[in-house]
């Protein structure tokens, strides 16, 4: 009988080692190394379409090479077709990520169940009829939307060979497991062994297939980084699990820019589109409550206005308390500091909250001067007028910088039926604006005098 043939990897990141150790060199985390068994290396029989293996490519000019640009399928979730950099690329893979029950099986039986193809939907985690169940919620007939339970992966190519489907999606790629690795499913010999064999699918009948992958508790796609090195495209889908929105990025795109983003909101017949999300960020427009201000911000290439709300109220303990939640927390401290030194507020004997409002993280800059405004606001229990906003960075010195895409923000905020928008003095304005009175500001004393 052949030697067993065995390896050590790390759980975590993915690392090979030829013996066991405690603690992963690679990504330092302990009690992550595994032996799986690697043995089995009959030839792979599952033939679709010509054997490529023998195939001698040969060098071209790179202006002699075919540059058409790749055929897409459109999808009708317009979403995912901006965040996919227009529709889904023939023979690609697809990998989408995100923690259990963001929604990743309902956006995806969604776009099988709307899309005027044919599309095996291959699910190891769930039953026919669970599927059925969840199908019956998101409605969209179809007669075009074919489910297995299967977790073979030669046993889905026998039953693709049959169906011969234009779309496959498996869900998820920690369940599948194939013959000729003996580790259990969703170890990462198994996984990497799964998607070089989906990886081949895909390439040689250039059926699109996209798969969901599990991510771990700190947020990478789990099992090995090296998934995300082998498919084309590696998107997110995450939100509040507490809150509606979703959103979908790309976080790498070998067809597109990983700029685009997608906003849903999960809703009891499934997920719908938001086309328009700054008119839902934003709660009460008609209320003018202190501590809440609203900023101009980017989220990838999408202007999106969202509100910020601020709550300061004087310290109990003698450390003062500071909380963000959808902001970073260091940014906040910086933000107090340059108050307290610039602006002359006495901040520190006070504890401070703040609050971006639908359960959204916001990483652009441009927040700061919002973010100001909206402690500023709570500390004088002054409500700032509901139709102005803010879309400024914040510098040590207390001066108010640039942000990029300003054309885009302001337009945003008139098509909203802002009136006012608090900008930087150095950002260049190139389009004219009507609808919407700019205000110019170059340091931080002069957002002051609104209160
Ligand atoms: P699911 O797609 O199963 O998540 P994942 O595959 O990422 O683990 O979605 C799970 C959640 O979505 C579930 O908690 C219920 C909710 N949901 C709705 O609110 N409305 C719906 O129509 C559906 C199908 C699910
Ligand atoms: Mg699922």
């Amino acid at each position: 009988m052949a030697k067993v043939k065995t390896t050590f990897f790390c759980q975590n990141c993915g690392t090979q080692y030829s013996k066991w150790q405690g603690q992963c060199t690679a990504c330092k985390e302990w009690n992550t190394i595994a032996e799986e068994i690697l043995q089995k290396s009959e030839k792979k029989t599952y033939n679709l379409g010509s054997d490529t293996s023998n195939r001698v490519s040969k060098p071209l000019k790179i202006n002699e090479i075919d540059g058409s640009t790749e055929s897409r399928i459109q999808l009708k979730d317009h979403e995912f077709n901006r965040v996919l950099g227009g529709g889904l690329v023939n023979g690609s893979l697809v990998l989408l990520g995100g923690e259990p029950g963001i929604g990743k099986s309902t956006l995806l039986l969604q776009m099988a169940l709307s899309i005027n193809k044919k599309v095996l939907y291959v699910s190891g985690e769930e039953s026919q009829k669970q599927i059925k169940m969840r199908a019956d919620r998101i409605s969209p007939d179809s007669n075009n939307c074919y489910i297995l339970t299967e977790t073979k992966t030669q046993n889905i190519f026998k039953q693709i060979q049959d169906l011969a489907p234009e779309l496959l999606i498996i869900d998820s790629i920690q369940t599948l497991h194939t013959d000729y690795i003996e580790s259990s499913a969703g170890s990462i010999s198994q996984v990497k062994e799964c998607t070089a064999e989906l990886i081949k699918f895909a390439k040689e009948t250039s059926i699109p297939v996209i798969l969901i992958g599990h991510i771990t508790k700190d947020g990478n796609i789990a099992g090995p980084k090296i998934l995300e090195h082998m498919v084309d495209t590696v998107l997110q889908f995450e939100g509040d699990r507490n809150h509606v929105f979703r959103i979908l990025r790309a976080h790498k795109n070998r067809f597109g820019s990983t700029n685009e983003l997608g906003i849903y909101e999960m809703q009891g017949s499934g997920l719908r589109e938001v086309s328009n999300p700054s008119e839902l960020l934003i709660s009460q427009k008609d209320e003018g409550l202190s501590g809440n201000a609203i900023a101009a911000t980017l989220e990838g290439l999408r202007p999106l206005l969202i509100e910020v709300q601020a709550l300061v109220s004087t310290a109990v303990y003698g450390t003062p308390q500071r909380s963000a939640t959808g902001f970073n927390a260091k940014r906040l401290n910086m933000l107090l500091a340059v108050l307290e030194k610039r602006a002359g507020f006495k901040l520190a004997a006070k504890d401070v909250f703040i609050n971006i409002t639908g359960g959204i993280t916001i990483d652009d800059p441009a927040i700061d001067l919002a973010v100001i405004a909206a402690i500023l606001s709570s500390n004088e229990d002054n409500a700032l007028p509901n139709d102005h906003c803010f879309a400024a960075e914040i510098g040590l010195s207390g001066e108010i910088r640039p942000v990029t895409r300003i054309d885009q923000r302001i337009l945003e905020a008139e098509k909203l039926g802002f009136s006012k928008i608090f900008i930087s003095k150095q950002n260049k304005i190139s389009t004219t604006i009507k609808g919407i009175e700019v205000v110019l500001i170059s340091k931080i004393e002069d957002i002051t005098e609104l209160f």
